[in-house]
């Protein structure tokens, strides 16, 4: 079985990138493309420096596609807003460690709910403080850009993050998913599966290009042909 593929990665190409007035055709061209899940960024200006889309928006876009829904929540207060992505559609809703609110009791409502929950961290905060949470969520991001903005650099510090988050997960036999959010290529997307991750999120370099399926085939590729 010489050409059987070693690695299984899903991608969650971020819609943050592509055209605002013709989302649903381009996410029927991803999807088409072989996506696995549609990654949603949600920011408020406050938690991070951009403003992008809110509930009502992924309302819309929920009968257009069946894929996972993967609500990307870089905001102060996710628990004011989580159950109006929930009801819009959301399927999965991360949330980042560095907001003050009950982490562990808002993962405990988002999974009551019937979702999947997330905990997604910045590059420069201390990974230790998800530690207590990871017997409890569905999904770790590793952002490895400053949330805020598509189209920036992949961090390369963060490969030692996502090496030891799975190795965590290998060791203590966790059910999740190790995601990645920031700057991936099919160059960065080989460095960052070596390194552990599953899942990827990538913005810039899929709704950028010319042809978004030539280039989201093309990433898919590479990540599993290591
Ligand atoms: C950044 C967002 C990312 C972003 C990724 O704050 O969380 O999901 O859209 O964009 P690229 O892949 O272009 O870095
Ligand atoms: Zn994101």
């Amino acid at each position: 079985m010489s050409n059987e593929k070693k690695n299984k990665v899903l991608m969650a190409p971020s819609i943050l990138s592509a055209d605002f007035s013709r989302l649903a055709e381009h996410i029927a061209v991803v999807e088409k493309a072989g996506a696995d899940w549609l990654h949603i960024d949600v920011m408020d200006g406050h938690f991070v420096p951009n403003l992008t889309i809110g509930p009502v928006v992924v309302k819309w876009l929920r009968p257009h596609s069946k894929l996972l829904f993967d609500v990307h929540l870089m905001i102060t207060h996710p628990e004011k807003y989580w159950q109006e992505f929930a009801k819009a559609g959301a399927e999965l809703i991360t949330f980042h460690s560095e907001v003050a609110c009950d982490k562990a009791e808002l993962i405990k409502r988002i999974k009551d709910a019937g979702l999947k929950a997330g905990i997604s961290i910045r590059p420069g905060s201390d990974v230790s403080s998800v530690m207590p949470l990871m017997e409890q969520i569905d999904l770790f991001l590793v952002m490895t850009v400053e949330p805020g903005f598509a189209g920036q650099s992949f961090m390369t510090q963060m490969l030692t993050r996502i090496e030891l988050l799975r190795r965590i997960k290998e060791e203590k036999k966790l059910n999740l998913h190790i995601q990645v959010d920031g700057g991936i290529n099919a160059e960065t997307a080989v460095a960052a599966v070596k390194a552990g991750a599953e899942v990827l999120v990538a913005g810039q370099s899929v709704f950028g290009e010319k042809d978004p399926a030539k280039a989201l085939k093309s990433i898919k590729k590479a990540a599993e042909g290591i």
